[in-house]
């Protein structure tokens, strides 16, 4: 079978490839991937990846072979999965990161669900009830950043959406947002939670930006710039305020199936920003690092 392993000896770093078929342990389906995605965290690191790794997390695809312990999905079901070797044409998946895709949503869209939608899902409810609350949302425009908006905005929050420039930002209002603003020097009022997707500078304002009592999330670090905090700013009057990380995806099939069955039924929207043949992987990779896609890029095993 075909993959996209790791080749720190091309211009991309990848390379599609011959490779043996993956050898699923007991719990574990095996799942022919149609479709799969491009996650930030999986290409600006990618230099990071042992050469020859089959690469990706996110696939959507069918089930070939059921795991052996009887756990999970049958054979032929449409299903989406999380987990290392993604980007093959077929791969193994624990059924514990496996869930049943609803007819009426598209396997393209499935797969550009899962580490985005289980690291907004885990992120916004690690902050609590956001219902009548002030939540940020920071680099907005990018995968995760367009699911947290629309989940801030079922809780009930008031949504700032904040992004690189105005271009970026479109759409946003219809997901949700009450406000789309570009950097974060005119939030004038303080907020309650801030979901934090860029890191540097971003962060420590929106730190300053925090009411007593509030939660910081802080998912990426995009901008790839240090965080400089003065002295003292940490200090703050009144219950504390929180910083938290994030860095858990592991056993997401309660939130793989509430991320499909939200999409199916047309509550979220899955934005999808790039599709194309995995051959064109390279393409992807570069519109994503270059602040290009609206929402998330998706491959297609064609
Ligand atoms: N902790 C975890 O387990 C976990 C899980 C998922 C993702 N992440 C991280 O969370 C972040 C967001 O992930 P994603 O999938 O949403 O990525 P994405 O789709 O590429 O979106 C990232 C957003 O960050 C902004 N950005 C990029 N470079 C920037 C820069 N130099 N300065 C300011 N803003 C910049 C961009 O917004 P504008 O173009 O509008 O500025 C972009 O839309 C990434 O850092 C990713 O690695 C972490």
């Amino acid at each position: 079978m075909q993959a996209l392993i790791a080749a720190p000896d091309t211009e991309d770093g990848i390379r599609l490839v011959e490779v043996s078929e993956p050898v699923p342990q007991p719990s574990q389906v095996l799942i022919e991937v149609r479709h799969a995605s491009v996650n930030f965290g999986e290409v600006r690191y990618l230099g990071f990846q042992p050469a020859g790794s089959v690469l990706g997390y996110d696939a959507a695809g069918y089930v070939v072979q059921t795991a052996a312990d009887g756990s999970g999905p049958a054979v032929g079901e449409r299903v989406v999965a999380f987990g290392a070797g993604a980007w093959a044409q077929r791969a193994a998946f624990a059924t514990d990161s496996v869930a049943v895709v609803p007819e009426r949503l598209e396997l393209a869209k499935a797969a550009a669900l899962p580490l985005v939608g289980i690291t907004a899902l885990r992120t916004l409810r690690a902050a609590g009830s956001v219902l009548g609350r002030r939540v940020l949302v920071t680099g907005a425009s990018g995968g995760v950043g367009r699911l947290a908006v629309q989940f801030a905005r079922l809780g009930g929050a008031y949504v700032i959406a904040s992004v690189g420039s105005a271009h970026r930002g479109e759409g946003l209002d219809a997901l949700g947002a009450h406000e789309v603003v570009v950097g974060l020097d005119r939030i004038s009022e303080p907020v309650d939670v801030v979901l934090e997707n860029v890191g540097g500078e971003h962060l420590v304002t929106a730190w300053g930006l925090l009411k007593p009592g509030g939660s910081l999330q802080s998912i990426g670090w995009a901008s790839g710039e240090p965080a400089v905090f003065p002295p003292n700013s940490i200090f703050a009057h009144g219950s504390a305020k929180t910083l938290q990380s994030f860095g858990d995806a592991s056993h997401p099939r309660p939130e793989l199936t509430t991320l499909v069955d939200l999409a199916a039924r047309g509550v979220i929207s899955v934005q999808v920003g790039w599709q194309d043949s995995w051959k064109r992987v390279g393409d992807a990779i570069a519109a994503l690092l270059g602040r290009q896609v609206p929402g998330k890029a998706v491959i297609d095993l064609d």
